[in-house]
């Protein structure tokens, strides 16, 4: 028997409308992307009406390359046009959501994922065929639109809205404290805490060899002396976490991504001191496809676990959990690791993920 609906012209036809609009969009967001690296953005954000001869000349770019991407930011309506004038204005209620000013707001920054992805396209393809994963090291400036993403999204509020969701850690890092950001990354956020807190010691620990080179850069201009980049594999902290060692443990966006992510949390289990903290920030997804289709960055968010996050972790004989891994299973996990004490918050500036204060 056939349960499936008759065809249906008109949605159809509303479906192929859908398509085309993707195409335009999925392309506009490459134009993005450069917009904001350029600093085109940026600059147009500072100028009134301008030609295209004197906006290049102002950004210091090439001006045939300026005027075709101008055209593509003019036909999407991001940039108004002056038919008369030739001229070009970015609007200041578009200027708030596409330059740096915009600071948190910046949606051009995230923008860069789309060619960071599209890079790995040909690698993917392969895994759907044959399983497995592609590795860290396909992903060229990956490392890098990540920190700028944790800077935008974890730097610019840690004072005001991640710290005081412990009411004691102000007080607690101003004393003194032993912390460890698990999955560090560039250390951006370690490296300004260290900065912040003279008085207590941080520890970032990461996979990468270019990450851990990236923290002890910034470390090393900041002249840090408490802080410490540890490049270490963590598929096996369970058992090479040393004991009780830290006050205040964090992962932000990490354990996904990782190859044995139990084993990690079971770690940070073994390495927290009776009483510390741990703060993880992780994907709000859900793991159920009717909760998560509500979810505003739902499709980008598995097509970014799907081309990264799925893969990096498979590609080291992992789980793959995927970033849309979700609350209930990321409590499960983190019961199953020893924690009991979990409280979940979130944050209105980010609404990509939870952020998880969970105590031993
Ligand atoms: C999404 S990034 C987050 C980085 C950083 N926490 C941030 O917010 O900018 C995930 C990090 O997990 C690290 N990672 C993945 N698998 C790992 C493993 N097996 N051991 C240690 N680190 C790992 C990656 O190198 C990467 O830096």
């Amino acid at each position: 028997m056939n349960n499936s609906p008759p065809y249906n012209a008109a949605k159809a036809e509303y479906f192929s409308s859908f398509l085309m609009d993707t195409l335009n969009k999925s392309a506009l967001s490459f134009m993005l992307s450069i917009g904001h690296r350029s600093g085109l953005f940026d600059k147009m954000s500072e100028m009134d009406f301008a030609t295209s001869a004197e906006i290049a000349r102002v950004a210091q770019l090439n001006v045939r390359y300026v005027r075709e991407w101008l055209g593509a930011m003019v036909t999407s309506g991001v940039v108004k046009y002056s038919s008369e004038s030739k001229t070009y204005y970015l609007p200041k209620e578009h200027a708030a959501f596409v330059t740096r000013q915009a600071g948190v707001n910046n949606i051009a920054m995230a923008m860069q994922n789309a060619a960071v992805l599209g890079e790995v396209e040909d690698e993917i393809l392969e895994c759907f065929i044959k399983g497995g994963g592609v590795p860290y090291s396909k992903f060229h400036r990956f490392h890098e639109v990540m920190a700028e993403e944790s800077g935008q999204i974890v730097l610019s509020s840690l004072e005001t809205h991640i710290l005081p969701l412990v009411p004691e850690l102000t007080h607690q890092l101003k004393t003194g404290i032993n912390m460890l950001d698990v999955g560090c990354g560039s250390g951006r956020v370690i490296n300004k805490l260290a900065s912040l807190y003279p008085e207590s010691q941080f520890t970032g620990m990461d996979l990468s060899a270019e990450a851990i080179a990236n923290g002890k850069e910034e470390a090393a201009n900041l002249n840090l002396n408490n802080v410490e980049f540890i490049r270490k594999d963590l598929s096996d902290f369970d058992q090479t976490a040393p004991e009780a060692e830290y006050d205040f443990i964090t992962t932000f966006d990490s354990i996904h991504d990782q190859g044995q992510p139990l084993l990690v949390l079971q770690g940070i289990y073994r390495a927290l001191k009776k009483d510390g903290i741990y703060l993880m920030q992780d994907i709000n997804g859900t793991s159920h496809l009717e909760e998560d289709k509500k979810h505003p960055l739902g499709t980008y968010l598995y097509t970014v676990s799907c081309m990264h996050c799925m893969t990096v972790s498979l590609a080291q004989n992992g789980e793959g959990l995927g970033a849309m891994w979700g609350e209930a299973l990321t409590k499960d996990y983190l019961n199953r690791a020893g924690f009991t004490k979990i409280k979940t918050n979130q944050l209105a500036h980010d609404i990509i993920n939870n952020w998880y204060v969970i105590r031993k």
